[in-house]
């Protein structure tokens, strides 16, 4: 069973992930968790905190000359910016109440309020910390793990910007694109948008909402390639693969939609043009790209995104979410101070304009996460020898 935590405040010392469940002999480096780190911190519209921090892991059990060795993995990625926050974190009390820089002023579209009242805090910053995208760090570090687990068995993730504010990718234009190809042009671009003649418009939206001390939001794609047929279970509501996709992606801070293949758009046409026939062909040519193994059976069209009753059906998965703009504004949001009861214009503080594209190498780690947990549990293994063999009985036997 695949199963990780993390741990770490926004500006605490470090961040820190326990991952259990992965197969003896993974070959593991930590320059291929360093390289989603990077991703991750990518993106035109981010804010000052970025370029404080260059992500690095440590990987400080579970690994041994390069390969897991079946022990929970620990990784670790020290947050740099915590010279400056030792007072105000410290897990020592501290005499200079000013020192601890309480925040009493609950932000909107944010976790502060909510937050104060559960835990029966008096300072935001004890949820703020926590509540932070920075937590994501590990995660994603976790997920460059499970990218590896999967890149044995030829599965591969990847993702792209959809949508920034009103401008839109077209469907088509992707639908003309080899994955590689979308792969490319993405890599290449700051937003991570597969049509350059759109990343000109949407830099000026950035800087024109920026401008205006607002923000932007938008949509992300994640395109999971060679995922084989019965991943995830019909059987339980719990199992199913769609549902732990669901689960996983709105987690995400800042994540209020998420659609798998035709999503919303399925709900707006008749039945016949939102579902795929079946066909069948011996010859992998014939196999629509991204196709994982599945006894020769394949979909003429991708609408249901990779899965069918909760489990994958051998098409790539396709997943998209819509991330709200970025609650922390230069311009003003009323509320409430906690403490006098006051209102109060809610703080001007700099911070991320825009985060999509950050978001988008997040779920790709999300999606790995998901993938990886629902692959061992059907190939289930101790190591990854078992496991290859576990996975070719099961290829073989579906003809
Ligand atoms: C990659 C990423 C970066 C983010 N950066 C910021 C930020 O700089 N400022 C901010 O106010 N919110 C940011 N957010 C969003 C908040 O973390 C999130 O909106 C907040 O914690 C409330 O959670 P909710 O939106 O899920 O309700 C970011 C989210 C992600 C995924």
């Amino acid at each position: 069973m695949l199963r990780y935590m993390t741990s770490g405040e926004s500006h605490g010392p470090q961040l820190t992930a326990i991952v259990s469940g992965l197969p003896a002999g993974l070959p593991v480096r930590a320059a291929d968790i360093d390289r989603d780190l990077h991703r991750r911190q990518g993106g035109y519209g981010r804010g000052g905190r970025m370029a404080i921090e260059h992500d690095v892991v440590r990987i400080v059990s579970g690994v041994r000359h390069g390969f897991a060795m079946g022990s929970p993995i620990t990784l670790i990625v020290e947050n740099r910016d915590w010279k400056s926050w030792q007072a105000i974190m410290s897990a020592e009390p501290v005499e200079d109440v000013e020192g601890k820089r309480a925040v009493t002023r609950p932000r909107p579209g944010h976790a502060d309020l909510a937050g104060i009242q559960k835990f029966a805090h008096t300072d935001a910053r004890n949820i703020l910390e926590r509540a932070s995208a920075r937590a994501t760090t590990t995660q994603v570090a976790v997920g460059a793990l499970c990218k590896a687990l999967l890149a044995e068995f030829g599965i591969r993730v990847g993702s792209h910007v959809t949508e920034l504010g009103h401008i839109k990718v077209s469907p088509e234009l992707i639908a003309s694109l080899s994955l590689d190809e979308i792969e490319r042009r993405v890599e290449a671009s700051e937003l991570r948008v597969a049509d350059p003649s759109l990343e000109a418009e949407m830099k000026r939206l950035i800087d024109s909402v920026k401008a205006d001390g607002d923000t932007v939001g938008g949509v992300f794609e994640v395109i999971a390639t060679g995922v084989p047929s019965g991943l995830g279970n019909v059987m339980n509501w719990d199992e199913r693969l769609d549902g732990r996709i669901g689960q996983a992606f709105m987690a995400l801070q800042a994540i209020k939609g998420v659609e798998i293949g035709l999503g919303f758009e399925g709900a707006r046409r008749p039945g016949s043009e939102a579902h795929d026939p079946i066909l069948y062909s011996e010859h992998s040519a014939d196999w629509p790209e991204g196709h994982g193994p599945s006894g020769g059976f394949y979909r003429k069209t991708n609408g249901a995104g990779g899965i069918e009753g909760g489990m994958s059906n051998g098409e790539p998965i396709v997943v998209r979410a819509a991330m709200k703009p970025i609650a922390t504004l230069m311009r003003s949001i009323q509320s409430v101070d906690f403490a006098t009861r006051q209102p109060f214009d809610a703080s001007k503080e700099r911070s991320d304009v825009c985060a999509v594209p950050a978001a988008a190498v997040i779920g790709e780690s999300l999606l790995a996460i998901v993938l990886a947990q629902a692959f061992l549990e059907k190939f289930g293994a101790d190591s990854l020898v078992e496991l290859k063999r576990n996975y070719e009985g099961y290829i073989e036997s579906l003809g």
